[in-house]
């Protein structure tokens, strides 16, 4: 069934496709047109951060940056799903085309740059839906924001998500947004992790609930500056890492087509470079770090060998568009 769709969906521009999906999910998602996508996955229940999941799978962030789309997310029975990224104030992202798809690797390349509608516009989206689940807000700077004054980007879109999130992501690792990644390194990232958990200190007190944070880190990173990450995020308190975002590197699509596009790379070809950066992790936190782990699973063995590099959590993003929600419940499953 899916095949079909995709034959059809792939013939169009990714982007364009991206949007007539998201706007069939959201208008017919609690509607009899679901059963189109709705599917039962077995429990397979774990506790992470403190929050039981129901199952291991989740949505990764960048799928529905806005939140429009929860319910259907979750009728394909997603363990958890993450919304954004998304900024204090709406932004276009970059000039179109921004979005490629390289068929022969089922892969991606974006540099889509943080379009998005704003933390409140978000915010009205998860206070609509009817899911009770597992909800992960992952929260970014505005482009125009001067990296001096990043760390009040973060401060707003937290205040604004409090409420509303299971746990929430820092995202420091998008390719995309011109100095952001800077934030993975010394000073820089000390600095926020301290002011966040400060805002998470007050914010828990004035909402009587603790959400959990997390932050998103990129692939390319050394060993050593994935292991001064990990030390940072435990010195502060960091609740779990989410590893990884997409890649620079283009070694793995070399002379296809699109290759040659800027952005982040994502796919099974970053499986391999994405599920070391999660073993470095494991081994160097020995269990005081949760890893959730996102880059390249298309399949239930490559989940598997995620939760053996030493991560409690799966997510899914760029396999899921070339397979489908069947991918899902394969996935869960087999675990
Ligand atoms: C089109 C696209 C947009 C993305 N947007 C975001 C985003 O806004 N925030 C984020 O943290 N990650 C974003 N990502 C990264 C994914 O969440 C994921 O970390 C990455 O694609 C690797 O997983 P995958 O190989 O399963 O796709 C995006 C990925 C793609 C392909």
């Amino acid at each position: 069934m899916y095949g079909l769709i995709r034959q059809w969906l792939f013939r169009k521009d990714a982007e364009q496709s991206h949007e007539l999906t998201l706007n069939l999910l959201r208008r017919f998602a609690n509607t009899p047109a679901a059963l189109l996508w709705r599917q039962r996955v077995p429990a397979k229940p774990v506790k992470v951060m403190g929050i039981e999941f129901p199952n291991p799978v989740g949505l990764a962030a960048g799928l529905d940056k806005n939140g429009e789309c929860i319910d259907a997310f979750a009728q394909m029975g997603f363990g958890f799903i993450e919304i954004g990224t998304v900024t204090p104030v709406a932004q276009e992202g970059n000039p179109k085309p921004r979005l490629f798809r390289i068929l022969e690797k089922d892969a991606i390349i974006n540099r889509m740059g943080f379009n998005n509608h704003g933390v409140d516009y978000l915010v009205e989206q998860v206070k609509a839906a009817r899911y009770r689940g597992v909800l992960g807000i992952n929260i970014g700077k505005n482009k125009n924001t001067p990296d001096a004054e990043a760390i009040q980007d973060y401060q707003h879109c937290m205040r604004k998500v409090y409420p509303y999130a299971s746990y929430i992501t820092v995202n420091i690792s998008s390719p995309n947004t011109p100095g952001l990644r800077e934030f993975q390194y010394g000073s820089a990232l000390h600095e926020l992790l301290k002011a966040l958990k400060i805002e998470q200190e007050q914010l828990s007190q004035q909402h009587s609930k603790y959400v959990p944070l997390a932050v998103k880190i990129a692939p390319d990173l050394t060993d050593e500056g994935v292991r001064a990450i990990t030390d940072a995020l435990i010195e502060h308190g960091i609740d779990a890492v989410i590893a990884t975002n997409t890649t620079l590197s283009r070694d793995a699509v070399q002379g296809l087509p699109h290759a040659d596009e800027s952005g982040g790379l994502s796919g099974a070809i970053l499986f391999e470079q994405s599920t070391h950066v999660v073993r470095v992790i494991a081994e160097h936190a020995q269990g005081r770090l949760p890893i959730i782990a996102v880059g390249g699973i298309d399949s239930p063995a490559a989940a598997q060998a995620k939760l053996a590099a030493g991560a409690s959590l799966v997510q899914i993003y760029t396999a899921f568009i070339y397979h489908g929600p069947k991918l899902i419940s394969r996935i869960v499953k087999s675990l």
